[in-house]
């Protein structure tokens, strides 16, 4: 089996690893990084670029085209290629809206009486300031559209939220994906990733895990696209990820259902665990989360591809997968400057040693070979450092101790991934 797997980050060199451990599957990867030279064969079309994926796709007869990050997905990649006759695991464009609009969302949420937190809708800006002028604070202001996790402000002051509403509205920080926001009822708890696949009928729940979405130690610092990850988590128990599938996955889709849209692909939900009123949604992404993926894919067993397939082919019902009863845990580094301006270029030492340690895999993110071999930095996470064991005490350690073995310039990288399990 042939499978092209669009996108070059961390979440796609775990994605490709996983495709890879089976006998059989032959994984091609859009541009790839300095690390899936190992497990695909990069191919050289950006992500972004739906008329080469497309072609791409035709011309190398793939199977599947497995569709990573979500810019693709929500510019409507799965409806071309649909159209050309092609197998895609991933939502066409009016069902990745679940994550490329959060007025959408919201708006879905409340249709179906998903717990969620309350929020509020705006396009005028006066009405956005009125209304922050009064509400309640802590208050979350969200840009409406796709902003690479620079969208969302949780504002500890009337003045910052008034700010992030400022830019977002009208100094256009975001350009149109802030024209349009939400703001949102602060809500307490621990927070939990769970991700399903679905094809619109039949839902296969993967692993739980847990973000670290601060740059810094103690959740402190600005939001990145997460600094590491953990899985499973103690916040969803597998009770609870029964709850989340009957209370929140099911009549999502339902709701989606009745509006003629089919879900097809991964369903991010995006959650807080409250004490007093159990799991409510933050939000849902149509792809997988990086770097949840990279913990999950160290974890899960069996053929993946097949997976991907049933589900591109509404018959997820056939295929099982399982996870290791082990805990893995990801530590990402950074880039110096990262989330603002990454500094790239620099070499990075000690990967090989790294690698070869006992129940460690190094996941590239934002990496590349240099034409001399070397291996560079080229993106602000560069790496997905991940460890398994049977403990999240001994997977830290693990994870750490090959973490020691890296160097490059400026590393940034958090030292308590996976403390609040412990
Ligand atoms: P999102 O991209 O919507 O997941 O938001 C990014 C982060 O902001 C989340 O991981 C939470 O830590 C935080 N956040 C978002 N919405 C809320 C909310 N309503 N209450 C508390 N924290 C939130
Ligand atoms: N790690 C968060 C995300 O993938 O959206």
């Amino acid at each position: 089996m042939k499978v092209l797997l669009v996108g070059n980050g961390g979440r796609e060199h775990a994605m490709a690893w996983r495709l890879a451990a089976t006998r059989g599957v032959k994984v091609l990867v859009t541009h790839g990084n300095g690390g899936t030279d190992a497990v695909a064969r990069a191919v050289p079309v950006a992500p972004n670029d739906l008329d080469a994926v497309v072609k791409t796709a035709r011309s190398e007869r793939v199977d599947l085209v497995a569709v990573g990050p979500e810019s693709p997905l929500a510019a409507g990649l799965a409806d071309r290629l649909h159209a050309a006759g092609l197998k895609v695991f991933g939502p066409v464009q009016a069902a990745a809206r679940i994550e490329s609009s959060k007025a959408f969302c919201h708006e879905v949420l409340e249709a179906a009486g998903v717990p969620c937190a309350p929020a509020r809708v705006f396009d005028d800006a006066r009405a956005a300031m009125a209304h922050l002028a009064t509400c309640p604070i802590p208050a979350v202001v969200k840009a409406d559209g796709l902003a690479a996790g620079k969208g969302v402000v949780v504002a500890t002051t009337r003045e910052e939220a008034i700010e992030a509403a400022k830019e977002f509205m009208v100094d256009g920080a975001l350009g149109a994906a802030g024209r349009r926001i939400l703001i949102e009822e602060h809500v307490v708890g621990e927070e939990a990733s769970f991700m399903v696949l679905t094809d619109g009928e039949h839902v296969l729940p993967f692993a739980p895990a847990q973000d670290h979405k601060r740059l810094n130690d103690g959740d402190l610092g600005p939001n990145t696209g997460g600094m590491g990850a953990y899985s499973p988590t103690r916040a969803l128990p597998p009770p609870a990820q029964k709850d989340v599938v009957e209370r929140i996955i099911r009549p999502t889709l339902a709701e989606l259902a009745r509006r003629g849209i089919r879900y097809q692909g991964v369903l991010y939900a995006g959650l807080m665990v409250t004490k007093d009123r159990g799991p409510m949604v933050l939000e849902f992404n149509c792809r997988f989360g990086d770097p949840e993926s990279q913990p999950v894919f160290a974890r899960m067993r069996g053929n993946l591809a097949e997976v991907l397939l049933a589900c591109a082919e509404g018959r997820l019902d056939q295929v099982k997968v399982t996870f290791d009863p082990r805990v893995a845990v990801c530590v990402v580094l950074a880039s110096d400057g990262y989330p603002g301006r990454p500094r790239l270029g620099d070499p990075i030492s000690g990967l090989d040693e790294a690698a070869a340690q006992q129940d460690v895999v190094v996941f590239h993110a934002g990496t590349k070979r240099r034409s001399d071999g070397a291996v560079v930095t080229s993106g602000g996470r560069v790496l997905g450092v991940t460890a398994l064991a049977d403990s999240v005490k001994a997977a830290r350690e693990r994870a750490y101790d090959a973490v020691r073995r890296i160097r490059f310039d400026g590393m940034q990288f958090r030292k308590d991934i996976g403390v609040r399990s412990l």
